[in-house]
């Protein structure tokens, strides 16, 4: 039996590493803001932090916030994790994160190579957009009675569960370093993906695609944020739509 602490185990992703690890007869231990008695906040660090990784064999590092604070929470960790003589820092990240010059993207970057560096053995897995991300964002534009979407941008979601249990075997076995990057199964343009939404929950919405500027919207238009060669997922949008909002 392995101790692992998972940062962010109450979240959409950490939840589901964490219920795998747990089957699996890991003990683990789940580190968030709010999660006690793990209850840190990874940006202030400090002994509770200590506390928290004592004794731990592998870190499997979901927190985040695209609020801002990642690295600094990532330095905390892997100074903790090296104190504490952790054997294997498991990280989550983003496809295109050194293709797409995105704000929180660039701090996911980052924080990738802070692990890399951290003297720990390592593992960074890479994943497209998770179904749920993209209905927390249809979701949002459904409010108002039209939907605008940037105009010709694509996505790759893939099923949360898929990339829990990928991590979960990362996390159990020897540091990989960069493993291979994993995309949902069908790359489709943001409307067709808005429109199975609308669908899925009975909403009527004009949906308008605006062209935008910038090169962040440049990088996301030219699939930078897709890997159509590891479409290795299995889950489709609508088979989640399906079991999220039921048949209509
Ligand atoms: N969502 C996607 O489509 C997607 C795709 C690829 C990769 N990822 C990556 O997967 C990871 C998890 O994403 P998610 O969607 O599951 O996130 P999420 O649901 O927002 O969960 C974030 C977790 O981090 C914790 N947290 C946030 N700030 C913290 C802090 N300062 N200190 C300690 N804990 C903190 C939260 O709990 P508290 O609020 O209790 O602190 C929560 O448990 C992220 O690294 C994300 O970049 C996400």
């Amino acid at each position: 039996m392995t101790t692992i602490l998972v940062t962010g185990g109450t979240g959409t992703l950490g939840r589901l590493v964490t219920e795998r690890l747990r089957t699996d007869g890991h003990e683990v231990r789940v580190l968030s803001r709010h999660s006690r008695p793990y209850a840190v906040d990874l940006r202030e660090g400090g002994g509770r932090l200590d506390a928290a990784v004592e004794g731990v064999d592998t870190i499997v590092h979901c927190a985040s916030s695209p609020r801002g604070g990642d690295e600094r929470a990532a330095t905390h960790l892997i100074a903790a994790a090296r104190r504490a003589g952790v054997g294997h820092l498991v990280y989550i990240s983003i496809v295109g994160v050194d293709r797409v010059p995105f704000g929180y993207y660039r701090t996911k970057h980052t924080v990738e190579r802070l692990v890399e560096e951290s003297g720990l053995g390592w593992t960074v897995l890479r994943t497209t957009q998770f179904h749920d991300l993209l209905v927390q964002m249809f979701q949002g534009l459904a409010k108002s009675p039209v939907m605008l979407l940037p105009a010709h941008v694509r996505d790759q979601p893939i099923e949360v569960g898929e990339v829990a249990a990928r991590l979960a075997e990362l996390a159990t076995g020897a540091p990989a370093g960069r493993a291979e990057d994993m995309g949902g199964p069908e790359v489709r343009t943001l409307s067709s993906l808005a429109q199975a939404y609308l669908t899925a929950t009975g909403r009527r919405r004009a949906v308008v695609n605006v062209p935008l500027w910038g090169a962040a919207y440049r990088g996301f238009r030219s699939g930078g944020h897709l890997a159509p060669e590891r479409a290795v997922g299995k889950g489709t949008f609508e088979e989640y739509l399906t079991k999220r909002f039921g048949r209509r």
